[in-house]
């Protein structure tokens, strides 16, 4: 598996029990920032009714693609490039899925995010976050602090998001927000939805 995630392989399994009561209802989902498509391969497998859309950046396109191939799994659909800054398809799904890529996107990108997702998610769909956010800006844990100090340093435009600046975000899009799931490891996972 190219770009190995040791995170995704811990976190699968949580993602899954959260999202399971939605993704029996959604037929078709696309992932931003899919990275080693660990997560694409995991929940696809338990939803095989889905067409699962995988996506990234042009720079991790082809390793995805290669992990794709290799551990084809009924249902994932071959990866798409997608920089939530330019171009997305002009698709609507009934889920928009994307994990631990907002804290790595610069705002301005976590803002073509929402932009992006809200206008591709049909009604009754939803959008799917997980990741670590911050509550009236303190941290869920000292990690968190520490992880955002250590993001910071690497790239100032990167960093752990205000939940209720995302949260206005997702409202600008028109979507609601349905759970905030404290997941394992200090996570989130937020899950709002497109209104009738
Ligand atoms: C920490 S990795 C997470 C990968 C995977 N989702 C996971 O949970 O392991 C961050 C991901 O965000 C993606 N990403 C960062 N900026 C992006 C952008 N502007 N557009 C699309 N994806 C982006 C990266 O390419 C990378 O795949």
């Amino acid at each position: 598996m190219l770009n190995y995630s040791e995170a995704c392989e811990r976190n699968k399994q949580a993602i899954l029990d959260t999202l399971s009561t939605y993704l029996a209802c959604s037929k078709t989902i696309l992932e931003v920032g899919s990275g080693s498509g660990q997560h694409a391969l995991f929940l696809s497998t338990h939803h095989q009714h889905i067409a699962w859309q995988p996506s990234d950046q042009e720079h991790y396109l082809d390793a995805l693609k290669i992990n794709m191939e290799q551990y084809a799994a009924r249902g994932v659909l071959s990866p798409i490039e997608l920089n939530v800054s330019q171009a997305w398809p002009n698709t609507l799904y009934d889920g928009v899925y994307t994990a631990n890529t907002l804290h790595i996107m610069s705002w301005e990108e976590v803002k073509q995010f929402f932009k992006g997702a809200g206008a591709r998610i049909n009604e009754n769909g939803y959008l799917f976050v997980y990741g670590p956010f911050r509550y009236l800006n303190t941290y869920t844990s000292a990690s968190n602090a520490t992880f955002d100090q250590w993001l910071k340093a690497r790239d100032p435009s990167s960093g752990i998001r205000d939940f209720d600046a995302v949260d206005s975000l997702a409202q600008a899009q028109g979507l609601s927000l349905v759970e905030d799931c404290l997941m394992p490891a200090n996570n989130q996972l937020l899950i709002w939805k497109r209104a009738n």
